[in-house]
């Protein structure tokens, strides 16, 4: 989508959104023609600015405008970056089935800066203009994108540094829509190589490093967990590395771990119907993670990063691993599989020991659709967020409540570790009791985590919708992008 700037007044539009605080209606006197219908609306109580409310009129081409919809923000001192980028989605959801490919906003008055205003609405749309599309053949049910925004900033603002934000802006929407797409596609059209392919182009538009270890390389390194989970599977593993030198004075770097189950059937623990549907989600970490390493890169953003992305897919199948097998992990300790359906923390479990021997980063931060009981726990719209070290975990918490990519701490403690005692072996990959399993995961990932400071986001619900929510579509969020990419700009290691 082209975005322009604009210092005059508006003149000329398809569609102009004029975004209202209840307070700004209130007092607003009508001096065009436009406003002058916005006051007779407010007069005859149909339109009050309420969050959220979208009120459409014709303007009669009164300053050649064609189309104006009153945009209600609610109170103004409650108007913060997450209900401007809501609101604005829900004009865009509004007006999918109006031929509109070009809109135009006015900024509101409100206590937010105009900076953070146009960034909001900006993400606003732009995230809630993205249809997945591919596999829809029946033309006439193809939605048409937005493909210009023109904002009206007001008289004499200095527009480069706004320029440059709202570009930025655009760079973090974009790869979250490239995570999106990736959670959408078929899991065939993604499985480990296809998965590699499809990124390759992007790490090199952005001169990133990637690299790819195959099944005999893994095996030489002993990742065992990784092979085993995807020992029922008709493609082979792959284990991807992006290395990202923002800084080159310094070696500290943060590594990012993505969760990469092109498909989830659960193995031999079989998923049911209801469960196995949407398991072509399973990789939403690993999307996450190679969209936040690019977009990092394309921001040049001042840091060493290194995406690692283990490629499997836990299938049933004569080769398939099964509940009993203990298993040496790379770390040297031994699993015993109780179910093969907790198969994510046995590839991350091999991903983190094999990145903290390598890399030796300061921090790891991993993403995983690793529960479902943390979407019992949270709902869909929280991810579960667990550490060993707090401070870095309030800082990515500040980072969630900037971009309204909600997460929720919850305690890794002692009692419910007990439970990954094996009989038979060192750990046990699941507990016979029913009830903690996010924390169990997680207390299962800090076995080989050892000193190194870690953070552990279980994204199992806000990676998928099963609807429609404000700017996230059906399908894939991409979340985690925008979170990454917030408190990798404002980290200092
Ligand atoms: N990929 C699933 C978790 C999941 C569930 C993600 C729903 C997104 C939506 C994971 O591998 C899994 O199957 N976990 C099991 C663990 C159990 C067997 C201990 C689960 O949550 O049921
Ligand atoms: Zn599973
Ligand atoms: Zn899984």
């Amino acid at each position: 989508m082209k975005i322009i700037l604009k210092d005059t007044t508006y003149s000329s539009e398809e569609l102009l959104i004029f975004p209202v605080s209840k307070q700004y209606l209130d007092g607003l006197k009508g001096t065009d023609s436009i406003t002058k219908k916005l006051c007779q609306l407010r007069d005859l109580g149909d339109f009050r600015a309420k969050n959220e409310a979208v009120c459409h009129f014709l303007t009669g081409e009164a300053k050649g405008v064609k189309r104006v919809i009153a945009l209600g923000l609610g109170e103004e001192k409650s108007i913060d970056k997450e209900s401007v980028r809501r609101a604005y989605s829900v004009v865009v959801n509004t007006i999918l089935n109006l031929k509109v490919k070009s809109i135009s906003t006015t900024i509101p008055k409100c206590d937010l800066t105009i900076e953070d205003l146009s960034c909001s609405l900006v993400e606003g749309i732009e995230l809630s203009n993205y249809f997945f599309q591919k596999y829809i053949s029946e033309k006439e049910r193809l939605k048409q994108p937005i493909t210009s925004l023109t904002i009206y900033i007001g008289k004499s603002l200095k527009t480069t540094g706004l320029k440059r934000l709202i570009s930025d802006t655009q760079t973090i929407c974009k790869y979250t829509k490239f995570a999106r797409d990736l959670v959408n596609e078929n899991s065939d059209d993604k499985y480990s190589l296809k998965f590699f392919n499809k990124i390759k182009s992007t790490c090199t538009e952005n001169k990133l490093k990637v690299t790819k270890l195959d099944e005999n390389a893994l095996k030489k390194l002993k990742m065992n967990l990784v092979l085993a989970v995807n020992a029922g599977s008709a493609f082979p593993p792959a284990f991807l590395e992006i290395v990202y030198t923002g800084n080159k004075n310094s070696s500290k770097k943060v590594a990012l771990i993505g969760k990469g189950l092109t498909f989830d059937a659960g193995g031999l623990n079989l998923k049911p119907t209801k469960a196995i549907e949407d398991m072509k989600l399973d990789m939403a970490g690993a999307a996450a993670v190679a969209s936040a390493v690019n977009c990092a890169a394309e921001l040049k953003l001042k840091q060493n990063i290194v995406g690692i992305i283990p490629l499997v897919e836990n299938m049933i199948g004569p080769k398939a691993f099964k509940p009993g097998d203990i298993i040496t992990s790379h770390s040297k300790k031994t699993v015993e599989i109780r179910n093969t359906d907790a198969e994510g923390r046995l590839v991350l479990a091999d991903a983190i020991s094999y990145t903290i021997n390598k890399y030796k980063p300061e921090l790891i931060i991993d993403l995983a659709t690793l529960t479902g009981a943390c979407l019992v726990a949270l709902g869909e719209y929280y991810a579960g967020a667990m550490t060993n070290n707090q401070e870095k975990l309030d800082l990515l918490i500040e980072s969630s409540k900037e971009t309204g990519e909600n997460i929720w701490q919850l305690p890794l403690y002692n009692d419910i570790g007990k439970r990954l005692k094996s009989d038979i072996a060192d750990l046990q990959n699941s507990s016979p009791n029913k009830f903690g399993g996010t924390i169990f995961a997680g207390m299962f990932l800090k076995e080989f985590v050892n000193d190194t400071q870690w953070i552990h986001l279980d994204i199992a619900g806000p990676a998928f919708f099963e609807g429609k929510h404000y700017y996230m579509g059906k399908g894939g969020t991409g979340f985690g992008v925008r979170l990454l990419a917030n408190f990798l700009r404002n980290i200092k290691l």
